[in-house]
Formats: structure tokens, sequence, C-alpha cells
């Protein structure tokens, strides 16, 4: 298992540009099942859940092969000019000074030195066979996303066998919504041996509403809708899951030959068609990613400027930085992230779409954790997904949990610790603090990380990070991490003397590192 060792303290400064949406590719991936004809996606990040998904994908018939990347204008750039560089991200002298000769709205493509992380190359889907119906449990329980094949398994081959996906860090993720929607189109479900057995003839356009205790569901609303597209009548889904990932799903398949209109709004109508070609499509930018590297940029007092940002798809988000006091500059799909004045305390809570969303929760809380006074954050989708809220308090946080909320008294500064990732955000937002933290931290299992982020720690190190990937074991833990009797009661705390309080230490020590002495 791999880990991050972090040294924070640093200041990030230069550009960066934000990979397509992790949430957005999965489903649009799984519902490459539906089509007759290839797809091409422009625009998948490159992360394990989408290597996941494509497993789970040709298990089931479908080849997905990466293209080789298409010849870009930046491929025949002369090499840049060491003098229109940003100088080194680390700014020793500490001091903010424009750093962007490009100018704001540029697009990438014309920037030298913003490509390093050039988009991945296109994804290619087929369907090769459309006998598999199989989403078998090892696959699935990775990645719950793996629930996206149901809804075109069942529309397109009138049989899908996929397995529950099971416990989650972040709390209860049931499907209840997910089946009760696709037996409102007229399949026969049931749940056997931990998995989803369905069957349908053809399914049949029905008015669904797929509202639950939290809210709509985003995956449950991408099923649905998929399942849809190829049902005869048709479907009205209200309640809909508003997100921009439902958006780019509904897009895709539009493009696709499906007629579906109402996206973005709560109440979706699906008109049936009787097949659905190949196509083309760009993914939209992920705006998970791009929140978690505009709070980096503020938690380390930094200066960054983020490509490929759609800030229409992040108004809540934006809205709650400027309120802590984070300044952005917007040009076009181009965002500056700097910070000018003290920052303030906020509440934050956290709902569906368009309301801030439960995967900034973790990153969020982890800014406030340093922002001194009282701060409540509340989410109201995953009202028990705190568990990083104990990792931060290792590093010297404040954070008492209180139901949905968790009590956020600002400290100065964060101390660098040995902390365990739960979560993806988790892994994110300890990832934030270790930035700012004081001294190094070690994150483990970053492997959550890997999960759903594109390169994030190649992201933060070319902005001027400390992040070292080292294979989780005794002797790779930094010697600053290590409680040595010496630097625990340093000596500028006062004399050596074994009198007074330093006696009292002494003894402590001494009992506690050899009993037997009393
Ligand atoms: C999607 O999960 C995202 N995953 C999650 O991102 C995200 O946190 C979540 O939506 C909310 O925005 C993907 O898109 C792959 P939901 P999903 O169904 O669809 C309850 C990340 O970090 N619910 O919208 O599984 C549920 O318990 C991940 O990238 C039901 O009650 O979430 C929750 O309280 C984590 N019954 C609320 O609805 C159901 O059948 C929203 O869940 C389904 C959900």
């Amino acid at each position: 298992m791999d880990m991050f060792v972090v040294r924070g303290g640093r200041r990030l400064r230069g550009r960066v540009r934000v990979s397509g949406s992790k949430n957005a590719a999965l489903p649009i991936m799984a519902s490459a099942i539906l089509a007759d004809g290839p797809n091409v996606l422009h625009g998948v990040p490159e992360l394990v859940d989408v290597t996941t998904l494509g497993q789970l994908l040709s298990a089931l018939g479908v080849e997905v092969t990466r293209q080789p990347a298409p010849v870009s204008a930046t491929d025949n750039l002369p090499p840049a000019d060491p003098e229109m560089q940003a100088p080194d991200p680390v700014d020793p002298s500490g001091e903010a000074s424009v750093l962007y000769p490009f100018g704001l709205g540029q697009p990438a493509e014309d920037q030298p030195g913003s490509d390093f992380l050039a988009p991945p190359a296109p994804l290619r889907l087929e369907v090769q066979s459309t006998g598999p119906c199989v989403a078998e449990y090892d696959l699935v329980r990775r990645m719950r996303a793996g629930i996206c094949v149901l809804g075109p398994l069942l529309a397109r081959r009138g049989r899908a066998c996929v397995s529950l996906p099971g416990g989650c860090n972040i709390g209860d993720r049931p499907v209840d919504l997910h089946l009760k929607g696709l037996r409102a189109l007229g399949a026969e479900l049931r749940v056997e041996r931990g998995y989803i057995i369905a069957k349908a003839k053809r399914l049949r356009g029905a008015r669904i509403y797929l509202g639950g205790a939290f809210g709509s569901t985003v995956t449950g609303t991408c099923n649905v809708m998929a399942a849809a597209t190829l049902a005869e009548g048709t479907t009205t889904i209200e309640a809909a899951a508003c997100e921009p990932e439902v958006v780019d799903l509904g897009t895709f398949l539009n493009a696709m030959g499906a007629k579906i209109t109402g996206l973005g709004t709560p109440f979706l109508s699906i008109e049936g068609v009787e097949r659905l070609s190949g196509t083309e499509h760009t993914i939209i930018p992920d705006r998970i990613e791009a929140a978690t590297l505009m709070i980096a940029s503020a938690i380390t007092r930094g200066d960054v400027v983020l490509d490929n940002v759609c800030l229409e798809h992040m108004t809540a988000v934006a809205e709650k930085l400027a309120e802590i006091g984070v300044t952005l500059e917007t040009v076009g799909r181009t965002a500056r992230v700097t910070v000018r004045d003290e920052l303030r305390v906020a509440d934050c809570i956290m709902l569906p779409y368009p309301g801030v969303p439960t995967d900034t929760q973790a990153q969020l809380m982890a800014l406030l954790a340093v922002i001194p006074g009282i701060s409540i954050v509340t989410d109201k989708v995953f009202p028990d997904r705190f568990l990083h809220a104990a990792e931060l308090v290792r590093m010297g946080a404040q954070i008492r949990r209180e139901g949905p909320s968790a009590i956020v008294s600002g400290v100065s500064e964060l101390s660098g610790a040995s902390v365990m990732a739960s979560d993806l955000r988790a892994s994110a937002a300890l990832v934030l603090a270790a930035l700012a933290a004081r001294g190094e931290s070690v994150v483990r299992r970053i492997y959550h990380l890997d999960r759903g982020y594109d390169r994030l720690a190649l992201k933060l190190n070319d902005l001027g990070a400390g992040i070292v990937r080292a294979t989780d074991s005794p002797e790779a833990m930094p010697a600053s991490l290590a409680i040595g009797a010496a630097d625990l009661w340093p000596a500028d705390e006062g004399s050596h003397e074994l009198r007074g309080p330093n006696w009292l230490r002494a003894r402590e020590r001494l009992r506690i590192h050899q009993p037997e002495v009393e």
C-alpha cells in the first residue's frame, strides 16, 4: 500500500489544468452498453475507477481502448522560453507577485509550460458482444459506480445481474431508488446472493418520483434515465438529480439519438427510441477536482491559476470561498485563486446541486480548521461523512461531531502527523491539511485518492508542493514524525534541571518507558 509524505508550509503557485469529471465519465462509459457502434470520449480522466469500470465493461462484452493522443497545437510549440516561465513555484520571499505572463484568459493550449499534464488520449468504447450480463461483486465492490451498468444492461440486453455494492465509509448507500425507478419501467427485479437480478422484455415508459430522504439520487437518475431511452413510450422522472454530471450523461445520450428534455431540472422527460448509435463526446471538467485545487491554493495562501474550470457548475462553492475570503478572478474557463486578506470562518451546508456539494465537505473542513473562530459544517446528503474529522484532529484541528454537523474551532496552525485516509474526498482533505501543516505529514491508504483524482500529487507538486509517494512501511516514515524523547520537551522550554515541571515530565517519561523503575 502506498502513502504520501507531505512536507507542509509551502505556498502553491503556478498554473494547473483541471481534468475531466470522474462522476460524469463513469455513467457515460456505462451507457456505451446502449449503443450500436463505437463511442469516442474525450477528457476521460486517468484514474483507477475508470480503469476498474473499463474492466467491468470488458467483462460485459465492451471493448475499451485508449486511443493514441491526437496531434494537438501544443505538439508543435517550441520549447518553453525560460523567460516566460513562472518562477520557481515555491516563492522563497513569501511575497505574492504576478506569475502569469500569458494572461488569465488565454486557452491552456497556447501557454507553454501549462500542459505538462496533457489531456488524456480519447477513450473508445464499442460493444463486441451483447451476451454477458453479470457484473461481478469483485469489481463492483471496488467502485460503486459499477451499479451504473444496471439500467443500460436491462434496457439493451433485457437481463442484468449486478452485484449490490455493499458498505461504504461515507455512510449508508442504499440503491432502493434505482430499483424503484427500474421496477416502474416494468423490470422484474429481485435481490439474491448479494446480486440484483433483473429482467424485462422491453421497458415501458412511466411516471417516476425519484426523491428520497436525502434528496434525489445522482447515479439512480443516471440509471433510470439511461434505461428509459430505449423504453417503449415516454418516461417522466420527477425529483431527478440536477447535478451537471447527470446533465452531461443526458447530453451524451441525446447525441446517441435519445430524446431527453428537462436536463438540469428536477423534471425529465424521456421519449423512448428504438436504437441508439455511437457518438463522440467531451466530458465536462471535474468541478470537485477544481474545488479541491482552489482550496489547496487558499489553504497555502497560494496563487494558483486553474485552466479548464466550468464555473457555472460551481456557483455555490465559489460563493462559499468568497465568503471565507478567498479571491477568485475568472475569465472564461480559467480561474485565479488567491488570498489577499485574512480568511474568515463560515458555516457550510452540503446539499444536492446547486448547493455546495458533499464531495467538497471534507476539503472545506480542512480549510476551516485553520481559520481561527467557529464554523459549522453540515452534510445533508451524507450525514455520516465525517471520518476525516478525527484524522484532522490528529493534526491539531479542533472539531467536534454533532449529528449531521461538525463544529470546527479553527486553530492558527496544524502540525504534521501520520493520518489515515478513509475515502476519496477525505484523502484529499488530509493532503490539503498536510500542505498547510507545520512539518511533515504522512497520509496513508492513498489508494482512495488514486481512485478518483487524476494525478493530484503531480499537479500539486508542479505548483510547488512537496509530496513524495512511498510504500507504506516503517522505514519510509519520516524521522521528523518519530516520537523521540529529546524533541518532546525542547530546550527552549527552560532549564534541563530536574526541578519543578521538568522533574515531573522526566518522571512521567520514566513511567512510560520503564514502568518497573517505580
Ligand atoms: C454520487 O453518488 C457520486 N458518485 C458521489 O461522489 C456523490 O457524493 C453523490 O452522488 C452525491 O452527490 C458518483 O457519481 C459515481 P446519491 P450516488 O445516490 O449517486 C441516498 C465521490 O466522492 N440514496 O445521489 O451513489 C444516499 O444514501 C462520490 O466522488 C437513497 O436513499 O449518491 C444519499 O444520502 C462519493 N436511496 C443521497 O441519497 C438510493 O437509492 C444521495 O446519494 C440512492 C441514494
